[in-house]
């Protein structure tokens, strides 16, 4: 049986998102693979880009940050200096410049720091697994894959549980800002220039930014000084420190990039679940929970591909791509590279090695919510089938209309317990 199966024609424009929204053209990343795999494409919205599709590629240029530089924009639209500047984070910065930030923030997700999270987060999942397979039918995506990531990242930044769906809301409004499901301001279909210093053109931005503002406000009052925002805010060694534009920023990439990727992960492990025979029982053996989150990872790939832009011209494949061009790495077809991965349409949860690319591994913009993603899926799933003897799908499942994330917004599934 097949988990699911691509329907494009091979030909897809990937500048549009209504390309994705029946599910990732996954037949157009195989035809440029094996054909043309640094391949030209005008856009409708702006200049045109490189997509770059065969993971041995991504893997080698994600490495060469001199020549392919994250500090123009890490998505596909254009945008002016003012938008940029206005809207970056230390995402969109290169070499000194984003190490200094990033170091800031690096320890309270490191592995070490993050293995302490375990039974907090197990803890969480017990009640969000009560209510929902107390249903026997539900929205996987919904009632499952939402709420972990939503809860665990509302303890890290000190939220309080009752702001939560609100901030998720937002989140959602920011990256999916392309699916009308998850926004009034559907970015390629309506004027969003009133945004456009906004996080993602989005009017979600303004909100989260005064939200973010009024939780420091809040903490500072307590005299609270714990936790991943102070850290952030913290001067460094020369007594420098971030502004408030990229403070604000960063609360909103991680209320973005901390939530719908791993909410993503978890709807593709149970759609697999629900789909594919054998890995409810490979799962119930315990015998494959080192190498089952980084395949779910995989098989998911919730962020189709991140841009880089070439500081040089330089040539890929016969092709020339000139200084100033935009490069896509598509993390979502280096992930089922037959030439990577045997048999890359089907789970294997033994998987190993698995050089899977879906955190952007191998650049210095790594995730940094990898360890604790990882994490999480984990945890969710030891839980989950300890509780179910079956799981099937009771319906088509619905994509998020993006070319930038690649989700399952909508799972209906039906289960049986133990
Ligand atoms: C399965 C879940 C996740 C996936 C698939 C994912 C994917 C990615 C990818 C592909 C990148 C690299 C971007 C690039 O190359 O430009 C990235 C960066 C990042 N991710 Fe994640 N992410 C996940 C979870 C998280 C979580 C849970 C957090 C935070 C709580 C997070 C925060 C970040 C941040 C802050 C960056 C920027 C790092 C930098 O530029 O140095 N992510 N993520």
């Amino acid at each position: 049986m097949t988990i699911w199966v691509p329907e494009d024609d091979g030909f897809a424009d990937l500048g549009q998102h209504d390309a994705f929204a029946g599910g990732a053209p996954y037949n157009t990343f195989a035809r440029l693979r094996r054909e043309d795999p640094c391949h030209w494409s005008d856009f409708d919205q702006g200049k045109g880009y490189w997509s770059i599709t065969r993971h041995a590629d991504i893997d080698r240029m994600i490495r060469d940050v001199a020549t392919f530089s994250s500090a123009s924009g890490i998505r596909m639209e254009d945008q002016t200096h003012e938008e940029y500047m206005a809207r970056r984070t230390f995402q969109e910065t290169d070499g000194t410049e984003h190490r200094k930030v990033r170091m800031k923030v690096a320890k309270a997700f490191s592995p070490g720091v993050v293995a302490g999270f375990e039974d907090q987060i197990r803890a969480l999942c017990h009640p969000i697994l009560d209510s929902a397979l107390a249903k026997g039918s539900f929205c996987a995506t919904h009632d499952i894959a939402r709420e972990l990531p939503m809860r665990m990242l509302g303890q890290i930044l000190g939220v309080p549980d009752e702001d939560l769906t609100w901030l998720v809301d937002k989140g959602d409004a920011l990256m999916a800002n392309t699916d009308p499901d998850f926004t009034d301001h559907v970015a390629d279909k309506m004027d969003t220039d009133a945004y456009r210093l906004m996080p993602f053109n989005s009017p979600a931005g303004a909100e989260l930014y005064e939200y973010a503002r009024d939780l420091m406000a809040k903490k500072n009052a307590r005299g609270d000084t714990t936790g991943i925002l102070h850290l952030i805010l913290t001067p460094d060694e020369n007594g420098e420190t971030i502004s408030d534009t990229e403070f604000r920023n960063f609360f909103c990439l991680l209320v973005a990039a901390g939530n719908d990727t791993t909410r993503y992960s978890i709807a593709a492990g149970i759609q697999a679940l629900a789909r594919q025979p054998g890995l409810l029982q490979q799962m119930q053996s315990g015998e494959v929970w080192d190498t089952a989150p980084d395949e779910i990872v995989r098989w998911a790939s919730p962020a189709t591909y991140f841009r880089r832009t070439a500081t040089r011209d330089v040539e890929v494949h016969g092709k020339q791509i000139r200084a100033g061009d935009k490069v896509l790495y598509w993390f979502i077809s280096a992930n089922r590279d037959p030439q990577m991965f045997p048999d890359p349409y089907q789970l294997n949860l033994a998987r190993k090695p698995n050089r899977q690319l879906g955190w952007g591994q191998g650049g210095p913009h790594v995730c940094l919510g990898m360890h604790l993603a990882r994490l999480e899926v984990r945890v969710l799933f030891q839980e989950l089938v300890k509780r179910i003897n079956s799981v099937e799908t009771t319906g088509p499942e619905a994509f998020v209309r993006s070319n930038f994330v690649n989700g399952i917004k909508h799972l209906p599934v039906r289960v049986t317990l133990n």
